[in-house]
């Protein structure tokens, strides 16, 4: 069983890993900090608590990050997400219990090989290691959404949306702990058709997750026709990672420093590496003096996307979740 700490910013590809980590029986998600991102961070959190309780599970919500450390300018995205970020699903308001972001560090002392998967901006992640360090750093991995390298941005020609969301704080990341990234160059292929929805609506035992399934991809769906005119579906970027804990064999991934652009022009959230071709001669001739380097993933196999995404959504909730 891998165990996973989430950071989410829910957000219909976030409400869509949600569900997918829920329902594979390999991944045990162990607690999820709600941060501001694609909504506000109470929006989040109530997502969040919404649909673990279609899913009848009880993981601990954290609270996390409420603004950019880069600067106090939250921009919202109802336009790709829908105002409450679920798409045409109308959250429930039900009333759920925040644990205190300070207690995220117990899931630690609790749980052998914590995994961290961050699929918003970085500020409660960036926050979080600095003030809680020595035990963010049993983390076995680091697994990050965001980027895009030599290839266009998804929210300016430059940038992705989590790291342009908060430049400063994936800086942070990159400086200080070693990562798996997703960036678009591979996320920009995980497409999931309407055709694919029929399928899981079709055959998922889980009467409850139909509708609010639907929902969220038709809005989804609508919004991706506008971003990407011609493409066959919608993105749903936050999936990968998850993916990749049960089915590394699936990626390509090439080793390199990354360096993000903070600065408040054009290129700000801009995600840099080196990509020119004496790039190998020139580390063989470097002294030791390395800057942590990460594995980026640049391809994937969409047909084991494409088996992963039907397979799982079409289970029965895991026997102690309550169904
Ligand atoms: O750029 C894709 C990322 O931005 C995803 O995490 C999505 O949820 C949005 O916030
Ligand atoms: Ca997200």
């Amino acid at each position: 069983m891998k165990n996973v700490l989430l950071f989410a910013d829910p957000g219909v590809d976030d409400a869509f890993a949600i569900i997918y980590s829920v329902l594979h029986p390999d991944i045990n998600v162990v607690g999820i900090v709600a941060g501001y991102g694609n909504v506000e961070v109470e929006i989040a959190t109530r997502n969040i608590a919404t649909i673990l309780n279609l899913l009848e599970v009880d993981i601990p919500i954290y609270g996390g990050a409420n603004q950019p450390v880069s600067d106090v300018y939250v921009e919202f995205y109802p336009e790709i997400h829908g105002v409450e970020g679920l798409g045409d699903f109308e959250p429930e308001g039900l009333g759920y219990q925040l644990t205190n972001f300070t207690d995220v560090y117990d899931v630690f002392n609790k749980y052998e090989d914590v995994s961290v998967v961050e699929i918003g901006r970085n500020t409660g992640l960036m926050i979080g290691y600095m003030l809680g360090k020595q035990k963010m750093e049993q983390a076995k991995n680091y697994f990050i959404m965001g980027g895009a390298f030599l290839t266009p941005g998804n929210i300016t020609p430059a940038a992705e949306a989590n790291f342009y969301g908060d430049p400063v704080a994936a800086k942070f990341v990159f400086e200080n702990i070693k990562t798996h990234v997703f960036p678009l160059n591979v996320t920009n292929s995980a497409y999931v058709t309407p055709e694919m929805i029929d399928y899981i609506i079709m055959y998922s035992p889980l009467e409850k997750l139909k509708q609010p399934l639907q929902l969220m991809y038709n809005f989804y769906y609508d919004a991706y026709q506008e971003l990407i005119p011609g493409l066959n579906g919608a993105l749903f970027h936050d999936l990968l990672p998850f993916m990749y804990i049960t089915n590394p064999e699936m990626f390509s991934f090439v080793e390199r420093e990354i360096y993000i652009e903070t600065s408040s022009g054009p290129g700000r959230g801009a995600s840099i590496a080196d990509f020119r071709p004496r790039y190998e001669a020139d580390q063989a001739m470097l002294d030791g003096e390395e800057e942590i380097k990460h594995k980026i993933a640049l391809q994937m196999d969409y047909n084991e996307f494409f088996r992963l995404f039907l397979e799982t959504f079409i289970r029965n909730l895991p026997p102690e979740a309550g169904e």
